[in-house]
């Protein structure tokens, strides 16, 4: 008896824990908390609830929950100095002295308290902020829990190129705000490239006045459909508009890394100063109105493109607090340094072997420019071209190999590469009909979610030197606002997963299903755009059958409806919906294609599926 109710006892702890382990999992918080326990029961947020801070640090973050709860839940709580029952306690007294992004989030009955140092503290309360309710009007009850979390990767970073298509300051912003609200904490602003040249220098204004400018744009897809629009375009960033940027960036706990493209992707800049193309009658240039590499660089033999690149320089270091300065280096084509008598003199002046040689002491030289303004280089994975620069961090882009090279070599690195689906420009889904325009390539949202950016061939004592990982997003094929966040929503979810929580949590079925469709269902009660994930459960296949059965269909976005077909149409919020197994029957000789979509509560649908179901019985 003794025996059985011991076991009986060890059954119900065993299930007891395996509860308390599943429920770890449940808490919707997007990138997923190291640590997490549940505990029972809730915090009940309500008008008599006080926001409380300790330092003037603190005050900020508090202040912005505060506001959070006013503009979203139209809760006017007021923000005090003293702790008491009943509030939500930002503080950074204690907080963990060894990493200044680690935070812990206790929620209990009577106080919720989020203790970090300034970064930490902030992603505390993005923590916070997703645990409020979906629906704005019920009572808010955040279930009790302790958290304790810190990020996997010191470098979590999204890029934007503003060189093919320019983006407004309020946009920037915006972008800023998403980054941050997913626990991101790198803007890489790619600010220069052959079609526009985006930031003010004072001492080299055509750079932004003819160089911001180009006359027209390639519309459609340039390998193909491609026609051009006869319509000027450009735009640029004073340098006023730069610092408003980085301030606010600062206040989100967001560092902006500037790109100032060379020695290639400079035909905007060469449109503005045509003589320092290569050869003696350089130009005429314009800005690039298509896309893809041009052979017309900057002359590496003319000490007037290191002048300007150094007055350039000395314009962008102070308006950027960051300790990096992207200098490009990437897809740079060595056709007119071949010939440009120059380019010619610099290599045998230099006992250099060839071009790529040159390629490396041009950004030697930069470097060495830059180290003795107090900074560090980043470039694209072409600067190992030749000899990498001695203090350059590597963006590696063209799959592993950049970074396994940089590492091992003991250079730091950036992930970026497509293995990895961090080139959100590429396609969403598999079937280019069912997208909108785009570069090509793939890079689903699961693609990027079960990446592991590590390369598994640096070396274990190198695998320091990885970082972080960013994605990047390049605007051939984007030229709104709307398409900029159609892109990287929901896949930034996935990258700030990467970023953050340690590989062996992950689970891509918890992502999925719950914590980013939770997520999703709040974006979608916003002005922002996204791409609404297929219907999870099925598969665009083929199945041989007279009868079938779809089942265990799950929506993408919490809350929101499944519509399906069987007549091949596209499905609609107008066609069936979809609240149980569907049984489809097949006659002798037929086929059947059963297709369904995810329809939101704001109506925004996502891509089909289809499983064709085929009877071959005669
Ligand atoms: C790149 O995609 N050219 C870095
Ligand atoms: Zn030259």
């Amino acid at each position: 008896m003794k025996k059985l109710f011991s076991l009986a006892l060890a059954l119900s702890l065993g299930a007891a824990l395996f509860a308390q382990e599943k429920k770890d999992v449940t808490l919707n918080i997007v990138p997923l908390p190291q640590h997490v326990q549940i505990k029972n029961g809730s915090f009940n947020i309500n008008g008599n609830t006080k926001i409380v801070f300790d330092s003037d640090e603190d005050k900020k973050v508090a202040a912005l929950f505060q506001d959070f709860l006013k503009s979203n839940y139209n809760l006017n709580l007021s923000l005090v100095k003293s702790v008491g029952k009943n509030s939500i306690y930002f503080s950074s007294k204690n907080a963990n002295p060894s990493n200044k992004e680690a935070y812990e989030l206790n929620i209990a009955s009577d106080q919720i308290t989020v203790k970090g140092k300034e970064a930490g503290l902030f992603y505390g309360m993005q923590s916070l902020i997703q645990l409020l309710p979906v629906d704005k009007k019920a009572s808010i009850e955040i279930q009790q829990a302790s958290i304790q979390d810190e990020p996997r990767f010191a470098y979590r970073g999204l890029h934007l190129d503003v060189g093919r298509h320019f983006f407004p300051v309020a946009f920037v912003k915006k972008y800023i705000d998403i980054l941050a609200s997913y626990k991101l904490n790198t803007f890489h602003w790619h600010l220069t490239d052959d079609q526009g040249w985006r930031i003010e220098i004072k001492s080299h204004p055509k750079l932004t006045q003819i160089g911001g400018y180009r006359n027209q744009t390639l519309s459609g897809n340039y390998k193909t459909d491609g026609d051009y629009d006869n319509t000027p375009y450009g735009g640029f960033y004073t340098q006023d508009q730069i610092k408003e940027v980085v301030a606010y960036a600062k206040s989100k706990y967001v560092t902006v890394i500037p790109e100032i493209e060379m020695p290639g992707h400079a035909l905007a800049a060469l449109s503005a100063y045509p003589e320092l193309g290569c050869g003696d009658k350089p130009g005429p240039y314009t800005a690039a109105q298509t896309w893809g590499v041009f052979d017309d660089v900057f002359c590496a033999g003319k000490e007037e493109t290191f002048k300007l690149l150094e007055d350039v320089i000395d314009e962008v270091i102070p308006l950027f607090p960051s300790e990096y300065i992207h200098i490009g280096g990437d897809e740079c084509p060595k056709t007119r340094w071949k010939t440009c008598p120059y380019c010619q003199k610099r290599i045998k002046d230099n006992n250099l072997k060839d071009e790529h040689e040159l390629q490396s002491y041009f950004i030697q030289r930069m470097e060495k420019y830059i180290n003795s303004k107090g900074k560090r280089i980043i470039g694209w994975d072409e600067i190992l071209e030749g000899g990498l620069a001695p203090n350059a961090t590597v963006m590696s882009w063209r799959g592993d190999q950049g970074a396994i090279d940089a590492a091992n070599q003991g250079h730091d690195v950036i992930i970026t590469a497509n293995s990895y689906g961090l080139y959100f420009d590429h396609k969403q889904g598999a079937d280019q009909n069912r997208e909108p325009l785009s570069i090509g390539g793939l890079s689903t949202l699961r693609k990027v979610y079960t990446a592991d950016p590590m390369p598994t061939k640096i070396s274990e004592n190198n695998k320091k030197h990885v970082l972080g990982v960013q994605a990047n997003i390049w605007t051939e094929y984007i030229g709104s606002s709307n398409k900029v966040e159609f892109t990287i929503l929901p896949r930034v979810l996935a990258l700030s997963e990467i970023a953050w929580t340690k590989p062996e949590k992950k689970d891509w079925k918890n992502f999925s299903e719950q914590r980013a469709a939770r997520q999703l269902a709040k974006i979608d009660q916003t002005s922002t755009f996204y791409r609404v994930p297929e219907v999870y459960g099925i598969v665009d296949t083929t199945v041989y059958a007279s009868e079938y059965t779809i089942r265990d269909l799950k929506p993408s976005v919490e809350g929101a409806k499944i519509y399906y077909t069987l007549d091949n149409y596209d499905p609609s919020e107008l066609d069936l919906e979809y609240t149980g197994p569907v049984k489809v029957s097949v006659p002798n000789s037929k086929e059947r294609v059963f297709k369904a979509v995810v329809v939101t509560a704001s109506g925004k649908r996502s891509n089909y599926i289809r499983v064709n179901i085929i009877n071959t019985k005669k």
